[in-house]
């Protein structure tokens, strides 16, 4: 790992950097209409932060990664916010500091909330508008990284049934069903980020009779599940869950193959499941519905404000035209 800059160099570099991503990156931004797009992404790996704007509004997280002894400085990032405020002085900045969190596995935190500043605000997308919280989640309820991955849902939803599983504040949904789906349900375990998802649901205008928002383990509501089969399937799971109200834990490296197993059983012939995941090491098993031929999509799904890191890889599974197969024995 490299030796990471002290504060005053750091805070230079990272202007200098910010200058010239803002030219070239924001000339894309203006030209393709997004708003809300990342400025920053750990470009200079001494630098490690990240800098995202929510139309206007800058949210600058700490991704510095402490050992288990280390005390991470405080000042180092209070210099670098500041060479960012200095760089945009017209922007509000809501500042992530890290917290001592090493692995997230011991924690279980990783979506609790940060604080209680309050900083909501509406943003567009897409054509659509999404409700973003910009100062008291770990995240703010809109992943930038999955826009065109958002986008190809969207134009690929009309006149299909949706199934959007772990659905977060259901950004992909509000794609699906203002893209014209004929229904949609979206799966997640946390009644925070469904009553956040019928929000932006209600923000678009989609009428809530057609489209259904269920408070469930996904796990548990796939082997359930006795419905008619989907057309189009967006699964993006954490990389690991353990939350009480679930039955044992979900690991994504771990439990991919059963997952995808079990959703193939609720896709439609000749239907799509869009999977992605956010590990950073993660392998897709070869067993994983390899009838299905899966494809790789990354290089289209990451898009190019994320040019240094790879925020997640994604696959699309196209169901074979016969019914769907069976759990590996
Ligand atoms: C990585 S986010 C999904 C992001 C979402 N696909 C998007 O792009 O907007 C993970 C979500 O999974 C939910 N979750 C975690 N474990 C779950 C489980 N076992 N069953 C259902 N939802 C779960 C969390 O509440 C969280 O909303």
């Amino acid at each position: 790992m490299t030796a990471l800059a002290d504060g005053a160099r750091a805070a230079q570099m990272l202007a200098d950097r910010l200058a010239k991503n803002r030219r070239h990156l924001g000339k894309w931004a203006k030209r393709e209409g997004v708003t809300c797009w990342r400025w920053y992404d750990r470009d200079i790996p001494d630098v490690p932060v990240t800098v995202d704007e929510y139309e206007g509004a800058l949210v600058v997280a700490d991704c510095r990664r402490a050992g288990a002894d280390e005390v991470l400085d405080p000042a180092w990032f209070d210099a670098v916010v500041a060479a960012i405020a200095a760089a945009a002085p017209e922007a509000p900045i809501h500042a992530r500091a890290r917290r001592r969190m090493t692995d997230r596995r011991e924690t279980g935190a990783q979506y609790q909330r940060q604080g209680d500043a309050g900083a909501w605000r509406e943003v567009g997308e897409g054509g659509r508008r999404f409700h973003v919280n910009l100062s008291d989640y770990l995240d703010t309820g809109l992943f930038l990284d999955h826009r065109p991955s958002r986008g190809e849902v969207g134009a690929a939803a009309a006149g299909k049934r949706v199934l959007n599983l772990f659905c977060y504040t259901g950004a992909f949904t509000v794609y699906a069903a203002t893209g014209g789906a004929a229904a949609t349900v979206s799966v997640d375990l946390s009644n925070t980020y469904l009553d956040w998802a019928a929000d932006n649901l209600a923000r678009n205008r989609v009428d809530l009779r057609h489209h259904a928002l269920e408070r469930a383990d996904v796990n548990a509501w796939l082997g359930a599940y006795r419905g008619p089969k989907f057309d189009l399937v967006v699964c993006d799971p954490p990389t690991f869950s353990n939350s009480k109200k679930m039955h044992g834990t979900f690991d994504v490296l771990r439990d991919h193959v059963e997952l995808l197993t079990a959703v193939a059983r609720l896709t439609a012939p000749g239907g799509t499941i869009v999977f992605s995941t956010n590990h950073r090491s993660f392998k897709l098993e070869p067993r994983a519905l390899a009838e299905w031929a899966p494809v790789e999509a990354t290089r289209r799904s990451v898009p190019p404000d994320f040019g240094y890191s790879r925020p997640h890889r994604s696959w699309r599974f196209t169901a074979p035209a016969g019914p769907s197969p069976r759990a590996p024995g």
